[in-house]
């Protein structure tokens, strides 16, 4: 079903203030709308406690949304069990916890792909580092798409977790990830998904994925910033050391010793955002109202004309696979001579477009394919419209113009 935006539009605030923005900046940070926002401010207004703790009846309050929340996300990620869900700050804390809790013996390996956000390259540099594990990359096909073969070439029994951007926010380009697993639980290896940029765009069936662990976070998909999750399966999370520990991370202590917490409590130390996790709920709300495959179909058409539109721009080139159906909602380019910076700068002043523009947290890529400047990268979501991709395409062709010119 196509998408109603002006109906969506009516929902945020920011849209309908003065001259509104081209909001193109969503793999950063989507807005949010009315629906999320009152959420948060039922809870500082209406029971604004804290949960799992006091008996009165505010604090139960919290507690019964605050669970909520957490059930309404295990049910729209299609996970097994409300304890498998763990609210974290984003998605990096919520990779941390893994990367940060696993047993991991020297030498055993841990597989990324070669686009990695810092948040899931990072935590293994350090391993690596810290405990001698081996942090291997598995180089992507010449125009960005998974190399299945090299990635079954590098396989063995030593790789102990395969760790991957499901949807990079380099370029869109989604991983075949249910086959992924497959062969990495063939070989013994447990999987983790960077799903940021998947969650917010794509149907995610945990259950159906069998993924191990799945990392994401609410303010790429109308949820508040600050609040994230990490979805580990039971047992796993079961067997993973607790880093952040104190308040309510353990049900007894003595001066000598501590009994941990069951799950998720264990992960959960000290207050919590109980706000942002409400604010999350709301926002899960917000996308199954609309329809995952509806976002995806809409995002999908919006790069399409884009990719086309921006085409024939001379020295314009684009990340990722050409074919804009393998890169959601994401368009990220580089023009020959002209820094991204500037470009983006300048599509802020004169149309009030706002990107993002350089290397978008993956330096290792950039760096590895010598483009120090990085990218500018367009990315859209469910309140961008044709006309705002018009608008885009116009005032590129008008900003490049003005570079070459001066
Ligand atoms: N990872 C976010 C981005 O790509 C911050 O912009």
């Amino acid at each position: 079903m196509a998408l109603n935006t002006d109906k969506i539009r009516a929902d945020f605030p920011i849209l309908n203030s003065g001259k509104p923005p081209v909001y193109f900046d969503n793999a950063c940070m989507t807005l949010r709308p009315q629906q999320v926002i009152d959420k948060i401010c039922e809870y500082y207004v209406e029971y604004p406690g804290c949960a799992g703790r006091s008996l009165h009846s505010m604090a139960r309050m919290v507690t019964e949304n605050y669970n909520g929340a957490r059930e309404n996300v295990q049910h729209f990620f299609n996970a097994g069990d409300s304890s498998e869900i763990i609210f974290t700050r984003n998605t990096t804390e919520a990779i941390n916890v893994v990367s940060r809790g696993m047993n991991f013996k020297k030498d055993d390996v841990v597989l990324t792909t070669d686009r990695e956000h810092n948040s899931n390259l990072v935590p293994w540099l350090v391993r690596s580092e810290r405990d001698g594990i081996k942090h291997k990359v598995v180089e992507s096909n010449v125009d960005n798409t998974f190399d299945m073969a090299r990635f079954e070439d590098m396989m063995t029994r030593d790789v102990k977790l395969v760790s991957m951007v499901h949807t990079s926010n380099l370029d869109g380009y989604t991983i075949p990830a249910e086959k992924i697993i497959k062969i990495a639980h063939d070989y013994g290896a447990l999987v983790m998904l960077d799903g940021a940029q998947s969650a917010p765009h794509k149907k995610i069936d945990i259950k159906k994925l069998d993924v191990d662990f799945f990392a994401c976070s609410g303010h790429k998909m109308l949820g508040p910033s600050g609040i994230g999750m990490l979805y580990g399966k039971k047992e796993l999370l079961s067997d993973l050391n607790p880093h952040n520990v104190g308040g309510d991370t353990v049900i007894d202590t003595t001066y000598s010793g501590y009994k941990l917490s069951g799950l998720p409590e264990r992960f959960e130390a000290g207050l919590q955002d109980y706000a942002g996790a409400i604010g999350f709920s709301a926002a899960v709300d917000y996308v199954r109202g609309i329809g995952i495959d509806n976002i995806s179909r809409h995002e999908l058409n919006l790069n399409k004309l884009m990719t086309l539109g921006i085409k024939d721009i001379s020295g314009l080139d684009i990340i990722g696979p050409g074919d804009a159906s393998l890169r959601g909602g994401i368009l990220s380019f580089s023009v020959e001579g002209i820094s991204p910076h500037d470009i983006v700068m300048l599509l802020d002043q004169s149309s009030s477009i706002m990107m993002r523009s350089g290397a978008h947290c993956v330096h290792s890529w950039f760096n590895a394919h010598k483009l120090p400047n990085g990218s500018a990268r367009a990315s859209v979501y469910i309140y961008n419209t044709k006309d705002e991709v018009k608008v885009f395409i116009e005032a590129l062709g008008k900003v490049v113009d003005f570079f070459r010119k001066n």
